[in-house]
C-alpha cells in the first residue's frame, strides 16, 4: 500500500496503459480519477475498478475541458496528489504527406495536453501546498526520429523536454515531475500503429508487431503491466529525490 490515502488524476485512462496504471494505483491504496475524452469507456472502466475510481470527462487539448475535469476530480476525491499525463494519439505518414491538420491535432493533444493539464494540476497543488507528483508519458519515439513517424516522435521529444523544464520549475514547490519512456507496448494503440505500417510499408496485418517484438532485447513487446512498477515507484516516497528525469521502460530498446 505505497499510495495509501493518495488521489491520482490519470488522463487517457479509459483503456490501455492508463487503465493498467489506474488499477495498479488502486491496488496500492490510492483513489483514481479516470479522465478521458471517451467518457462512456471511462465510466465502464471506473465501474470495473469499483468505489476507488471515478470517471471524469476531459479533452486534454481543450483548456476549458481540462479546467472542468480537474475541478470534477477535486470535487470527487478532495484533492489531487498525483497526475499522470498519459493521454496521447499516434499518427504516421511520410514527410511529403504530413498535413498541418494532423500536426496540429497531435501537438495539441500530446504536447499542449501534457503542458496545460500539468499547469492546471500544478496550480491546484501549489495553492493547497500539496507536495505532489506529476508523471508524463513520453516514449522511445521521443529519443530518436523515425522515417514515417515524424510528428509523433517530435511530440514525444517535446514531452521529454517539458518534463525537464517543469521538473526544474516545480521542485521548489515540492512537486516532482518525471516521465516514463515505454518502448513497444501491445494493445489497441499498437493495433493502430500496425495498421499504419501495413498501409505505408505494405506489411500484412500483425507483421509489424511481430517484427518490433522480435527486435526488443528482452525478446517480446511490452505489456501495460510491465510499466506499472515504475509508475507506482515514481509516485511513492522512495522517489522523492528524483527530479526532471525520463526513464526508459522498454525491454532494452534504448539506452540513455
Ligand atoms: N502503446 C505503446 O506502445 C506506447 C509506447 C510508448 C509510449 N506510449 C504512450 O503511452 C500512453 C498510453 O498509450 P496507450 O497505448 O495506452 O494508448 P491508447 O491509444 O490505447 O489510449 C489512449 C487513451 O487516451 C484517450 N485520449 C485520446 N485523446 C484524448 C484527449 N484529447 N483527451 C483525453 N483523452 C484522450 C483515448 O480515448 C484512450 O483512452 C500514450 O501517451 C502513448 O503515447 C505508448
Amino acid at each position: 500500500m505505497r499510495l495509501a490515502g493518495k488521489s491520482a488524476l490519470i488522463t487517457g485512462a479509459a483503456r490501455g496503459i492508463g487503465l493498467s496504471f489506474a488499477k495498479a494505483y488502486v491496488a496500492e491504496g490510492a483513489q483514481v480519477a479516470i479522465a478521458d475524452i471517451d467518457i462512456a469507456r471511462a465510466r465502464a472502466a471506473a465501474v470495473e475498478i469499483g468505489d476507488a475510481a471515478v470517471a471524469v470527462q476531459m479533452d486534454v487539448s481543450d483548456p476549458a475541458s481540462v479546467a472542468a475535469g480537474v475541478e470534477a476530480a477535486v470535487q470527487a476525491m478532495g484533492q489531487i496528489d498525483i497526475l499522470i499525463n498519459n493521454a496521447a494519439i499516434f499518427s504516421a505518414a511520410p514527410i511529403a504527406e504530413i498535413t498541418q491538420d494532423d500536426y496540429k491535432r497531435v501537438f495539441d493533444i500530446n504536447v499542449g495536453g501534457t503542458l496545460f493539464t500539468l499547469q492546471a494540476v500544478a496550480k491546484h497543488m501549489v495553492a493547497r501546498g500539496i507536495k505532489g507528483r506529476i508523471i508524463n508519458m513520453a516514449s522511445q519515439a521521443g529519443r530518436r526520429g523515425e522515417a514515417l513517424v515524424a510528428v509523433y516522435c517530435a511530440s514525444k521529444a517535446a514531452v521529454i523536454s517539458l518534463t525537464q523544464s517543469a521538473g526544474l520549475d516545480l521542485i521548489k514547490h515540492g512537486i516532482n515531475v518525471n516521465a516514463i519512456a515505454p518502448g513497444v507496448v501491445d494493445g489497441e494503440h499498437w493495433d493502430g500503429v500496425d495498421a499504419f505500417f501495413a498501409k505505408y510499408e505494405g506489411k500484412a496485418p500483425g507483421q509489424k508487431k511481430k517484427e518490433v517484438g522480435a527486435a526488443v532485447p528482452f525478446g517480446r513487446m511490452g505489456t501495460a503491466d510491465d510499466l506499472t512498477g515504475m509508475v507506482v515507484f515514481l509516485a511513492s516516497d522512495d522517489a522523492s529525490y528524483i527530479v526532471a528525469q525520463t526513464y526508459n521502460v522498454d525491454g532494452g530498446n534504448w539506452m540513455s
